[in-house]
């Protein structure tokens, strides 16, 4: 089975995380949610993969690149200019001669693909969309359907009133091919404002696939903390790990006697914690990070390479990589980058 991600976007909403990387590859856990997603649909039988690239398309291929023992086959494509999701679908046609899926990149779920995969094949759909049920859908596509599981209306970010349905396009989707001709080439077109009503005026048969597990867009600040919180408290399956007393750690990870780890926490491979400093809860630290003497991180998400200096204090903050905190620094409730304090406010 092959699977297509929209990796494309700007990330806008996620800045300043998306200043140096694309969104799809910021770290979830220690690891790109990229790579993650791809872990994930390999477990489910998902062996070649097309990344749809525009943003930051460079750095999406040397990550993967020199990997390859991720155990799927990865293509890419990227556009000169963004085609938006319904061009970047119809731009990479040629990979498809049979069923795939295809997937917003910017999601944390624990949808299980096979099953949707079989459900669309059960149903004889042309367009499968996964789809859960959520009380605002003001920021989502809203999917209205008859008794019988097939989409009757698709409708982006309504407005007010627009639609009563509360459930929404989970960006998770499955095609047969023969809906690519629907799509005109070299073209900017929006999967979700023109190719669906257009599908649906034509008449294809497009089915819901209503899951409860899990589910995020991890487009916002505070959503991208949030996900990390709701990992650690074992809310989601996407992060498959093994703790002890809520505390997982990489390889080769050195806390000094004297420091503390308070769980849930993740610490990441070659991470060292000094002495007398105080680590979580609700933290998660990468890889190759050094948390310096008596310094006290909680509620916060350290990227890689970070360097947190004797006696500083992390509360409730996201750390890009690279960093480094000097000493006595208070970082609270903010984005730290590149050794400055980002203009972003985390909701506490
Ligand atoms: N290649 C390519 N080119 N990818 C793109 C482009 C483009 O021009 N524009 C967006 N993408 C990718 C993004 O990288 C992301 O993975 C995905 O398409 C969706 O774009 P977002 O910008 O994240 O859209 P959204 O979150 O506002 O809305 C979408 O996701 C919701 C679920 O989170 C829609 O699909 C909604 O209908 C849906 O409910
Ligand atoms: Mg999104």
């Amino acid at each position: 089975m092959k699977a297509l991600l929209l990796a494309g976007g700007l990330g806008t909403r996620l800045r300043p995380l998306t200043d140096d990387l694309p969104k799809p590859m910021v770290p979830i856990m220690g690891r790109p949610l990229l790579e993650r997603i791809i872990l994930n649909l390999k477990r489910s039988g998902v062996d070649e993969v097309v990344i749809s690239t525009y943003y930051k398309s460079q750095y999406i291929e040397d990550y993967f690149k020199p990997k390859e023992d991720l155990g799927a086959k990865i293509h890419y494509i990227t556009e000169e200019s963004p085609l938006g999701t319904g061009g970047a679908i119809k731009n990479a046609e040629k990979f498809f001669d049979d069923t795939f899926l295809i997937l917003n990149s910017d999601i944390v779920s624990d949808i299980d693909y096979a099953d949707l995969i079989k459900y669309h094949k059960r149903r004889r759909a042309q367009v499968t969309i996964a789809s859960i049920e959520v009380r605002d859908t003001s920021q989502y596509g809203v999917i209205e359907f008859d008794e019988k599981g097939f989409i009757t209306a698709f409708k982006e970010k309504p407005k007010p009133g627009e639609s009563n349905s509360k459930y929404i396009n989970a960006g998770v989707y499955v095609f047969e091919p023969e809906v690519l001709k629907e799509i005109p080439e070299n073209t900017v077109v929006s999967v979700e404002r023109e190719t669906y009503p257009k599908l649906l005026e034509k008449g294809y048969r497009m089915a819901i696939y209503k899951f409860n597990g899990y589910w995020i867009d991890i487009g916002t600040i505070d959503k991208y903390k949030k996900v990390h919180e709701d990992i650690l408290k074992g809310k989601s399956r996407f992060v498959s790990t093994t703790s002890s007393r809520g505390i997982i750690l990489g390889d080769n990870v050195k806390i000094h006697p004297t420091a503390k780890v308070i769980g849930p926490a993740y610490i990441g491979n070659n991470t060292e914690i000094d002495a007398y400093a105080t680590v979580g809860p609700y933290t998660v630290i990468g890889n190759n990070c050094r948390i310096g003497q008596e310094s006290k991180v909680s509620q916060s998400v350290l990227w890689d390479n970070v360097k947190v200096r004797r006696f500083a204090r992390l509360e409730n903050a996201v750390v890009t990589s690279e960093c480094i905190v000097e000493v006595n620094m208070e970082v609270k409730n903010t984005v730290f980058t590149a050794n400055r304090l980002a203009s972003t406010t985390l909701t506490t």
